[in-house]
């Protein structure tokens, strides 16, 4: 048997032993637990690398889209796509969108940060928007690209600044239950949070641009990035971070009564020690967890290793809301999803 089918056989059995790159016998993240900030490894081995991510939820699969930083912080590789039916055990399925496919400014020396992908029904296409930048993040425009496979490949459509010239920089995607979408992103040199309705392909800023009514300055001069988005009842949270580079600092859940806002600072959902760190992680995404029987919410960060970043870790805990104290994060060293109740 070859290592790589071993280590696919060992996913599927009790067993669970892998040979790691150093040829001792390693636990693979296979027993069905979430283990925040250790090596996470996928299906055949390796330590995933989907950084800065956000996941798709499409036909029973999750896709996990992130930066492969395989070969360090320049957009060498491009974004990856891993899938998986339980969030647990995750399968590479290549990359999504090739670092090739990008203008040569934002290979080499430039980036391709934070992607994520959101399926539009109408056009059946799978539609992925990302940071693209230059070196020195000098130009820090909106990369899209779109796919009839969720997996990719994706082919670039357009890469430009939704608003103005103002920068686009860390960013999320988010789809309203009423079929509307909306960019996310930190603009205006990261002090202030844009958010930008897009048009029915979800291929741009819908138009014509109107402040107030199509986008808003939602969070002004707060200096605030890594915007993560959800609706809970109705209402709209944002989780984010602070602009502190790869160092961790406080996270701040903004709401508001509708996605354009007006709105409303929060407070530091992180309770605990480390609460002021976020865990030593930065948000990247909150996924919601359906088909248990409380629900609830998964909160993914990153911990960044700026002095090797293929090795960054992933943190993902639970977020859970209460009536008393709101949403909440805090630390678990081990968990699995029966903390949001029995499967449906
Ligand atoms: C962070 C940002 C990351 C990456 C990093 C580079 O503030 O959230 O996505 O851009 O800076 O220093």
């Amino acid at each position: 048997m070859q290592r790589r089918d071993f280590l696919k056989a060992a996913v599927g059995g009790a067993a669970l032993l892998g040979l790691g790159d150093t040829g001792r016998a390693q636990t693979l993240p296979s027993d069905r637990k979430f283990h925040p900030g250790e090596v996470w490894r996928d299906t055949d081995g390796k330590p995933i690398q989907a950084h800065g991510g956000g996941i798709l939820y499409h036909a029973g699969v999750f896709y996990w889209y992130g930066e492969d930083k395989t070969q360090g912080y320049n957009n060498k590789v491009g974004a990856s796509c891993y899938s998986s039916r339980d969030l647990y055990t995750w399968k590479h399925e290549g990359t999504a969108l090739a670092a090739s496919a990008v203008p040569k400014q934002f290979q080499d020396t430039g980036v391709l940060e934070r992607p994520k992908v959101i399926y539009n029904a109408k056009t059946r296409k799978f539609v992925l928007w990302a940071h693209l930048d230059a070196n020195g993040y000098s130009e820090s425009v909106a990369g899209v690209a779109i796919s009839d496979s969720p997996t990719g490949p994706f082919t670039l459509l357009s890469h430009s600044h939704p608003i103005g010239t103002s920068t686009y920089r860390d960013m999320n995607l988010f789809l309203d239950t009423d079929g509307s979408a909306y960019s996310i992103y930190s603009a205006e040199d990261n002090a202030t949070i844009y958010i930008v309705r897009l048009n029915e392909e979800f291929t741009g800023p819908e138009m014509p641009l109107v402040e107030g009514k199509t986008w808003v300055r939602a969070i002004p001069r707060h200096w605030r990035e890594a915007p993560a988005p959800f609706k809970h009842k109705g209402r709209y949270y944002l989780f984010t971070s602070g602009t502190s580079g790869w160092d961790p600092n406080a996270a701040m859940l903004a709401s508001a009564d509708h996605i354009l806002g007006p709105w409303i600072l929060g407070d530091n959902p992180c309770v605990g020690p480390d609460a002021e760190k976020t865990f030593h992680s930065q948000s990247t995404f909150v996924l919601p967890i359906t088909g248990r029987s409380h629900g609830g919410f998964l909160y993914m960060g990153d911990r960044w290793k700026p002095q090797d970043l293929a090795d960054s870790r992933y943190v993902w805990l639970p977020f859970e809301f209460d009536a008393n104290t709101g949403f909440q994060l805090t630390w678990h060293e081990t968990w699995d999803l029966s903390i949001f109740g029995k499967p449906l």
